[in-house]
Protein backbone atom coordinates (compact mmCIF):
# COMPACT_ATOMS: atom_id res chain seq x y z
CA UNK A 1 0.00 0.00 0.00
CA UNK A 2 3.05 2.20 -0.02
CA UNK A 3 4.26 2.15 -2.96
CA UNK A 4 2.48 5.02 -4.76
CA UNK A 5 0.45 4.42 -7.61
CA UNK A 6 1.09 5.55 -11.22
CA UNK A 7 -1.23 7.70 -13.43
CA UNK A 8 -1.30 9.28 -16.97
CA UNK A 9 -3.31 9.24 -19.96
CA UNK A 10 -3.18 7.86 -23.61
CA UNK A 11 -5.47 8.72 -26.50
CA UNK A 12 -7.47 11.00 -23.91
CA UNK A 13 -7.98 8.40 -21.54
CA UNK A 14 -7.40 8.36 -17.63
CA UNK A 15 -4.98 4.98 -16.79
CA UNK A 16 -4.38 4.32 -13.21
CA UNK A 17 -1.07 1.93 -12.68
CA UNK A 18 -1.50 0.48 -9.15
CA UNK A 19 1.00 -2.07 -7.59
CA UNK A 20 -0.68 -5.43 -7.67
CA UNK A 21 -4.08 -7.20 -8.57
CA UNK A 22 -5.82 -7.18 -5.09
CA UNK A 23 -4.86 -3.34 -4.66
CA UNK A 24 -6.20 -2.48 -8.42
CA UNK A 25 -9.24 -4.41 -8.07
CA UNK A 26 -10.02 -2.81 -4.60
CA UNK A 27 -10.09 0.55 -6.67
CA UNK A 28 -12.17 -0.43 -9.05
CA UNK A 29 -14.64 -1.46 -6.61
CA UNK A 30 -14.24 1.82 -4.74
CA UNK A 31 -15.12 3.22 -8.16
CA UNK A 32 -18.30 1.44 -7.96
CA UNK A 33 -18.96 2.44 -4.78
CA UNK A 34 -18.75 5.88 -5.61
CA UNK A 35 -20.89 5.77 -8.71
CA UNK A 36 -23.62 4.06 -6.55
CA UNK A 37 -23.58 7.36 -4.26
CA UNK A 38 -23.25 9.81 -7.00
CA UNK A 39 -25.99 7.99 -8.74
CA UNK A 40 -28.60 7.60 -5.76
CA UNK A 41 -27.95 11.29 -4.84
CA UNK A 42 -28.94 12.80 -8.46
CA UNK A 43 -31.40 9.58 -9.49
CA UNK A 44 -32.34 7.98 -6.05
CA UNK A 45 -31.06 4.77 -7.78
CA UNK A 46 -27.87 3.89 -9.82
CA UNK A 47 -27.55 1.38 -12.71
CA UNK A 48 -24.78 -0.89 -13.10
CA UNK A 49 -22.92 -2.36 -15.97
CA UNK A 50 -21.16 -5.93 -14.37
CA UNK A 51 -18.50 -7.96 -16.00
CA UNK A 52 -17.41 -11.33 -15.03
CA UNK A 53 -14.13 -13.78 -15.59
CA UNK A 54 -11.19 -14.31 -13.10
CA UNK A 55 -10.40 -10.21 -12.76
CA UNK A 56 -13.52 -9.31 -11.39
CA UNK A 57 -13.85 -11.89 -8.77
CA UNK A 58 -12.07 -9.55 -6.64
CA UNK A 59 -14.02 -6.48 -7.21
CA UNK A 60 -17.02 -8.39 -6.18
CA UNK A 61 -14.88 -9.84 -2.94
CA UNK A 62 -14.42 -5.87 -1.97
CA UNK A 63 -18.31 -4.98 -2.27
CA UNK A 64 -19.40 -7.97 -0.58
CA UNK A 65 -16.75 -7.01 2.60
CA UNK A 66 -17.67 -3.62 2.28
CA UNK A 67 -21.56 -3.92 1.96
CA UNK A 68 -21.06 -6.36 5.23
CA UNK A 69 -19.54 -3.74 7.13
CA UNK A 70 -22.03 -0.87 5.85
CA UNK A 71 -20.09 0.92 3.28
CA UNK A 72 -22.16 0.24 0.78
CA UNK A 73 -25.60 -0.66 -0.08
CA UNK A 74 -27.38 -1.64 -3.13
CA UNK A 75 -30.87 -1.64 -2.68
CA UNK A 76 -31.15 1.17 -4.74
CA UNK A 77 -29.24 -0.45 -7.29
CA UNK A 78 -30.10 -2.12 -10.59
CA UNK A 79 -27.91 -4.68 -12.47
CA UNK A 80 -26.99 -5.71 -16.27
CA UNK A 81 -24.35 -8.33 -16.89
CA UNK A 82 -22.39 -7.56 -20.25
CA UNK A 83 -22.46 -11.12 -21.42
CA UNK A 84 -24.00 -15.23 -20.99
CA UNK A 85 -23.23 -18.03 -22.90
CA UNK A 86 -25.67 -19.25 -25.51
CA UNK A 87 -27.29 -21.73 -24.73
CA UNK A 88 -26.88 -22.53 -20.91
CA UNK A 89 -29.22 -22.72 -17.88
CA UNK A 90 -28.57 -20.45 -15.35
CA UNK A 91 -27.98 -23.34 -12.78
CA UNK A 92 -25.14 -24.43 -15.00
CA UNK A 93 -22.56 -23.24 -12.65
CA UNK A 94 -20.77 -21.68 -15.38
CA UNK A 95 -22.98 -19.64 -16.40
CA UNK A 96 -22.49 -15.95 -15.88
CA UNK A 97 -25.91 -16.18 -13.71
CA UNK A 98 -24.66 -18.72 -11.54
CA UNK A 99 -20.70 -16.14 -11.40
CA UNK A 100 -22.82 -13.32 -10.33
CA UNK A 101 -24.93 -15.72 -8.09
CA UNK A 102 -22.10 -16.83 -6.24
CA UNK A 103 -19.89 -13.87 -5.99
CA UNK A 104 -22.10 -10.99 -5.78
CA UNK A 105 -26.18 -11.21 -5.92
CA UNK A 106 -26.39 -14.06 -3.49
CA UNK A 107 -24.09 -11.92 -1.20
CA UNK A 108 -25.93 -8.24 -0.98
CA UNK A 109 -28.69 -6.53 -0.60
CA UNK A 110 -29.73 -6.47 -4.58
CA UNK A 111 -33.10 -7.11 -5.57
CA UNK A 112 -33.28 -10.41 -7.53
CA UNK A 113 -35.88 -8.82 -10.17
CA UNK A 114 -32.90 -5.51 -10.47
CA UNK A 115 -30.29 -8.56 -11.75
CA UNK A 116 -30.42 -8.66 -15.03
CA UNK A 117 -27.82 -11.34 -16.80
CA UNK A 118 -29.17 -12.23 -21.03
CA UNK A 119 -31.16 -15.48 -20.67
CA UNK A 120 -29.02 -18.39 -22.34
CA UNK A 121 -32.11 -20.19 -22.35
CA UNK A 122 -33.90 -18.34 -25.01
CA UNK A 123 -35.28 -20.14 -28.12
CA UNK A 124 -32.74 -19.23 -30.77
CA UNK A 125 -36.26 -17.61 -32.45
CA UNK A 126 -36.61 -15.17 -30.16
CA UNK A 127 -32.83 -14.13 -28.99
CA UNK A 128 -33.21 -10.82 -31.55
CA UNK A 129 -36.10 -9.43 -29.64
CA UNK A 130 -34.39 -10.14 -26.06
CA UNK A 131 -31.37 -8.58 -26.83
CA UNK A 132 -32.93 -5.78 -28.51
CA UNK A 133 -35.02 -5.94 -25.47
CA UNK A 134 -32.29 -5.95 -23.06
CA UNK A 135 -30.72 -2.15 -24.54
CA UNK A 136 -34.32 -0.47 -24.14
CA UNK A 137 -34.36 -2.15 -20.66
CA UNK A 138 -31.41 -0.14 -19.86
CA UNK A 139 -32.67 3.16 -21.47
CA UNK A 140 -35.91 2.78 -20.17
CA UNK A 141 -34.32 2.57 -16.86
CA UNK A 142 -32.08 5.79 -17.56
CA UNK A 143 -28.67 4.44 -19.00
CA UNK A 144 -25.88 2.79 -17.29
CA UNK A 145 -24.11 5.15 -14.85
CA UNK A 146 -21.05 3.16 -14.54
CA UNK A 147 -19.72 0.16 -17.24
CA UNK A 148 -17.41 -2.10 -15.66
CA UNK A 149 -15.29 -3.72 -18.50
CA UNK A 150 -12.46 -6.92 -18.41
CA UNK A 151 -10.15 -7.13 -21.89
CA UNK A 152 -9.63 -10.35 -23.27
CA UNK A 153 -6.00 -11.06 -24.29
CA UNK A 154 -7.80 -10.45 -27.97
CA UNK A 155 -8.89 -7.11 -26.86
CA UNK A 156 -12.42 -8.40 -26.95
CA UNK A 157 -14.90 -6.24 -24.15
CA UNK A 158 -17.93 -8.49 -23.09
CA UNK A 159 -17.82 -10.93 -26.24
CA UNK A 160 -17.56 -7.74 -28.75
CA UNK A 161 -14.77 -10.29 -30.43
CA UNK A 162 -12.38 -8.95 -33.06
CA UNK A 163 -13.46 -8.69 -36.83
CA UNK A 164 -12.74 -6.76 -39.89
CA UNK A 165 -15.83 -4.09 -39.47
CA UNK A 166 -15.28 -0.85 -39.83
CA UNK A 167 -14.90 1.45 -37.04
CA UNK A 168 -18.36 3.19 -37.70
CA UNK A 169 -19.67 -0.05 -38.06
CA UNK A 170 -18.21 -1.45 -35.09
CA UNK A 171 -19.32 1.79 -32.59
CA UNK A 172 -22.73 0.87 -33.83
CA UNK A 173 -22.93 -2.97 -33.11
CA UNK A 174 -25.95 -3.77 -30.31
CA UNK A 175 -26.60 -6.03 -28.28
CA UNK A 176 -26.63 -9.91 -29.97
CA UNK A 177 -25.48 -13.35 -30.28
CA UNK A 178 -22.04 -14.18 -31.56
CA UNK A 179 -19.87 -16.76 -31.94
CA UNK A 180 -17.13 -16.80 -29.48
CA UNK A 181 -13.13 -16.41 -31.51
CA UNK A 182 -10.54 -19.19 -30.91
CA UNK A 183 -8.40 -17.23 -27.80
CA UNK A 184 -11.53 -16.43 -25.96
CA UNK A 185 -12.40 -20.21 -26.07
CA UNK A 186 -8.86 -21.37 -25.07
CA UNK A 187 -8.92 -18.73 -22.45
CA UNK A 188 -11.96 -20.15 -21.14
CA UNK A 189 -10.86 -24.29 -21.49
CA UNK A 190 -10.46 -24.62 -17.94
CA UNK A 191 -13.57 -23.83 -16.85
CA UNK A 192 -15.45 -26.31 -19.62
CA UNK A 193 -12.30 -29.28 -19.38
CA UNK A 194 -11.22 -27.97 -23.06
CA UNK A 195 -11.38 -25.61 -25.53
CA UNK A 196 -13.22 -27.95 -27.53
CA UNK A 197 -15.52 -28.39 -25.43
CA UNK A 198 -16.60 -24.58 -24.95
CA UNK A 199 -19.64 -23.46 -25.86
CA UNK A 200 -18.93 -21.34 -28.75
CA UNK A 201 -21.54 -18.95 -28.67
CA UNK A 202 -22.62 -16.04 -26.37
CA UNK A 203 -25.10 -12.87 -26.21
CA UNK A 204 -23.61 -9.98 -25.79
CA UNK A 205 -24.14 -6.12 -24.69
CA UNK A 206 -23.14 -4.30 -27.94
CA UNK A 207 -20.68 -2.25 -28.41
CA UNK A 208 -22.94 0.95 -28.58
CA UNK A 209 -24.89 0.19 -25.59
CA UNK A 210 -21.25 -0.39 -23.40
CA UNK A 211 -19.98 3.01 -24.78
CA UNK A 212 -23.40 5.07 -23.86
CA UNK A 213 -22.56 4.49 -20.85
CA UNK A 214 -21.82 7.73 -17.91
CA UNK A 215 -18.74 6.19 -17.02
CA UNK A 216 -16.45 3.22 -17.82
CA UNK A 217 -14.31 1.50 -15.81
CA UNK A 218 -11.67 -0.94 -17.32
CA UNK A 219 -9.71 -3.03 -15.45
CA UNK A 220 -6.77 -5.48 -16.25
CA UNK A 221 -4.35 -7.66 -14.29
CA UNK A 222 -1.72 -9.87 -15.22
CA UNK A 223 1.43 -9.44 -17.77
CA UNK A 224 -0.96 -11.82 -20.45
CA UNK A 225 -2.64 -8.46 -20.51
CA UNK A 226 -0.09 -5.85 -21.41
CA UNK A 227 0.18 -6.95 -25.39
CA UNK A 228 -3.94 -5.94 -25.68
CA UNK A 229 -3.52 -3.01 -23.06
CA UNK A 230 -0.97 -1.55 -24.85
CA UNK A 231 -2.86 -1.59 -28.29
CA UNK A 232 -6.12 -0.62 -27.21
CA UNK A 233 -4.57 2.58 -25.44
CA UNK A 234 -1.42 3.70 -27.50
CA UNK A 235 -2.52 1.98 -31.46
CA UNK A 236 -5.05 3.32 -33.58
CA UNK A 237 -8.72 2.62 -32.84
CA UNK A 238 -10.06 -0.54 -35.38
CA UNK A 239 -12.66 -3.57 -34.82
CA UNK A 240 -10.10 -6.21 -34.75
CA UNK A 241 -9.00 -4.79 -31.10
CA UNK A 242 -12.91 -4.19 -29.71
CA UNK A 243 -11.14 -2.45 -26.37
CA UNK A 244 -9.49 0.17 -28.57
CA UNK A 245 -13.13 1.99 -29.61
CA UNK A 246 -12.92 2.75 -26.12
CA UNK A 247 -10.73 5.86 -27.44
CA UNK A 248 -13.88 6.85 -29.25
CA UNK A 249 -15.63 8.10 -25.54
CA UNK A 250 -12.09 8.92 -24.25
CA UNK A 251 -12.93 11.30 -21.81
CA UNK A 252 -15.60 8.65 -19.06
CA UNK A 253 -13.03 5.93 -19.53
CA UNK A 254 -10.60 4.82 -16.50
CA UNK A 255 -8.38 1.97 -17.22
CA UNK A 256 -7.42 0.62 -13.81
CA UNK A 257 -4.27 -2.05 -14.54
CA UNK A 258 -1.56 -3.62 -11.93
CA UNK A 259 1.74 -3.43 -12.58
CA UNK A 260 2.26 -6.39 -15.11
CA UNK A 261 -0.77 -5.28 -17.17
CA UNK A 262 0.68 -1.82 -17.62
CA UNK A 263 4.15 -3.30 -18.57
CA UNK A 264 3.66 -2.55 -21.99
CA UNK A 265 2.85 1.34 -21.64
CA UNK A 266 5.74 3.78 -21.37
CA UNK A 267 5.68 7.19 -19.38
CA UNK A 268 5.69 9.86 -18.58
CA UNK A 269 4.03 9.23 -15.47
CA UNK A 270 2.71 11.28 -12.07
CA UNK A 271 1.35 10.24 -9.05
CA UNK A 272 -2.47 9.68 -8.45
CA UNK A 273 -2.50 11.51 -4.58
CA UNK A 274 -6.86 11.60 -4.28
CA UNK A 275 -6.96 7.97 -5.35
CA UNK A 276 -4.10 6.89 -3.23
CA UNK A 277 -5.75 8.21 -0.19
CA UNK A 278 -9.14 6.98 -0.71
CA UNK A 279 -7.54 3.78 -1.22
CA UNK A 280 -5.71 3.56 1.52
CA UNK A 281 -9.01 4.59 3.83
CA UNK A 282 -10.90 1.82 2.09
CA UNK A 283 -8.15 -0.37 3.32
CA UNK A 284 -9.70 -0.44 6.87
P1 LIG B 1 -10.70 -12.55 -17.40
O1 LIG B 1 -11.56 -12.17 -18.69
O2 LIG B 1 -11.06 -11.60 -16.33
O3 LIG B 1 -11.15 -13.97 -17.07
O4 LIG B 1 -9.27 -12.46 -17.82
C1 LIG B 1 -11.59 -10.83 -19.11
C2 LIG B 1 -12.35 -10.75 -20.39
O5 LIG B 1 -12.27 -11.69 -21.20
O6 LIG B 1 -13.03 -9.73 -20.59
Amino acid sequence: MDVPPRSLRHAGMAVQVWPDAEIACRVAGDLIITSIRAAEAQRRRAVLGLATGSTPERVYAHLVRQYRTGGVSFRNVITYNLDEYYPISPVDPRSYRAYMHRHLFSQVDLEPNRAHVLDGTVPEAFVAGLAAAFDRWIEADGGLDLQLLGIGRNGHIGFNEPSDLTVAEALRLPTRLVELHPTTRADAARDFGGADQVIARALTLGIAPILAARSIVILATGAPKAEAVAAALTGPMTAALPASLLQSVAGKVTWILDEPAASGLNGPWSVVRGDQDRVRGAAH
